[in-house]
């Protein structure tokens, strides 16, 4: 069989891109797998529509352009920024008919939607509702903390904690550029004001809040990403703790948070039969989230899930990221972990470049995607 030709979506401006460290070694896996892989964007297919300017590493290691025939296979790593470039490859993505290697996922309103139609999910999701007025009372109702986040975000932006105390609410949160916000306030009266404030430019949803204190005084999450692989079935690559920032309301490690093997982590808090159980339960959860949302988007190729495990040693799906980073790994020094988290989408781009997506669960998926 020819060489597989492995097309990788993503923003670009000259020979500027998103994310170039992590393009760069990309793009020498898919070297190292033997195959054809480049980078392009959405002005990037020509008018044919049989070839497509693609990017790739000169000698020097530098981007460079050159033209490629049509991709067999497409892994759309075409990352959310509120721009007219953004929306426009939503558009390409509607009327392009590359073979996907992934559909797009929907925001975290709609993804929660769909994950709690399964009933196999219930035991994993913090109660969640559209933010307006009505549901933030009624949530103050039902839980000492709540969390405030907008639909779109990423980053740990825009995201506001409420707690109830002895006299009043603390809240807590991290404005758009990430800064931190704290605030108390007496009179429920006066959190509905604060809180209508903090998300009038965009939709929010309202969340139970979950005590994640496992380390006094810091947000505590795991990080789990979930892959195909070459074969085209689920395989979990890895995942970490991330320790938040002291007094911070999340744990992103652009928020200042840190890395740390699981086990290291659970260990000593859980004991070793308890932590065993613990990782199960977010390996099931994983699976079943990554085959519930499947079942419904169509074609996925990798999920990392934010999976919040709470002082009780309970796991919780907090947040499902479908283009995530693979830095945790990394950071935890764990150098065949990072190297699968980088390859394995190539390797599933080119088993559906080879089954042309005719492996009956491709069909059985792609049929899904169309018919939404
Ligand atoms: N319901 C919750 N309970 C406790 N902590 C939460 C909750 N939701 C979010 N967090 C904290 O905030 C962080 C960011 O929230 P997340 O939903 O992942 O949004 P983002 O898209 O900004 O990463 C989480 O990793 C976690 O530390
Ligand atoms: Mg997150």
């Amino acid at each position: 069989m020819k060489r597989p030709i492995i097309g990788i979506l993503t923003w670009r401006e000259g020979k500027k891109f998103a994310e170039p460290a992590y393009f760069r070694r990309l793009l020498r896996a898919g070297q190292e797998l033997g195959s054809t892989v480049f980078l392009f964007s959405p002005k990037d297919v020509l008018a044919s529509g049989k070839q497509v300017r693609g990017y790739v590493l000169d000698a020097g290691g530098k981007f460079q352009g050159r033209i490629f025939d049509r991709p067999d296979a497409v892994f759309d790593r075409y990352r959310y920024t509120p721009t007219q470039a953004f929306k426009d490859y939503v558009a390409f993505r509607r009327t392009s008919h590359f073979l996907y290697a992934n559909n797009r996922l929907a925001n975290k309103w709609r993804v929660h939607d769909v994950l709690q139609r399964d009933t196999r999910m219930h035991r994993w999701l913090p109660e969640t509702w559209l933010y307006n007025r009505t549901n933030l009372v009624k949530m103050l109702g039902r839980h000492s903390l709540l969390y405030v986040k907008p639909l779109n975000g990423t980053g740990g932006r825009n995201i506001l904690s409420i707690e109830k105390t002895s006299d009043g609410y603390r809240l807590l949160g991290r404005d758009k550029q990430r800064a931190k916000v704290a605030t108390v306030l007496k009179q429920v009266s006066s959190v509905h004001r604060w809180v209508d404030r903090w998300t009038r430019s965009e939709k929010y949803i309202v969340q139970q809040g979950l005590r994640l204190q496992l380390v006094p005084a810091r947000a505590v999450d795991m990080r789990l990403l979930i892959q195909k692989d070459g074969q085209g079935d689920w395989r979990i690559t890895g995942h970490g703790i991330r320790v938040g920032g002291e007094r911070s309301a999340t744990s992103n490690l652009h928020g200042g948070g840190k890395a740390i093997p699981v086990t290291t982590f659970l260990q000593p808090r859980f004991g070793a039969e308890r932590s065993a159980q613990i990782v199960e339960d977010c390996e099931q959860l994983a699976f079943q989230t990554a085959e519930t949302l499947e079942n419904h988007f169509g074609r996925m190729v990798e999920f990392g899930l934010d999976i919040g495990i709470d002082v009780n040693g309970r796991a919780w799906l907090i947040e499902v990221n479908p283009k995530p980073a693979r830095e945790i790994f990394r950071e935890m020094g764990a150098v065949q972990q990072y190297k699968q988290a980088i390859s394995r989408p190539l390797e599933y781009a080119m088993y559906l470049a080879k089954t042309r997506g005719q492996d009956s669960r491709e069909t059985r998926l792609s049929a899904k995607a169309a018919n939404r």
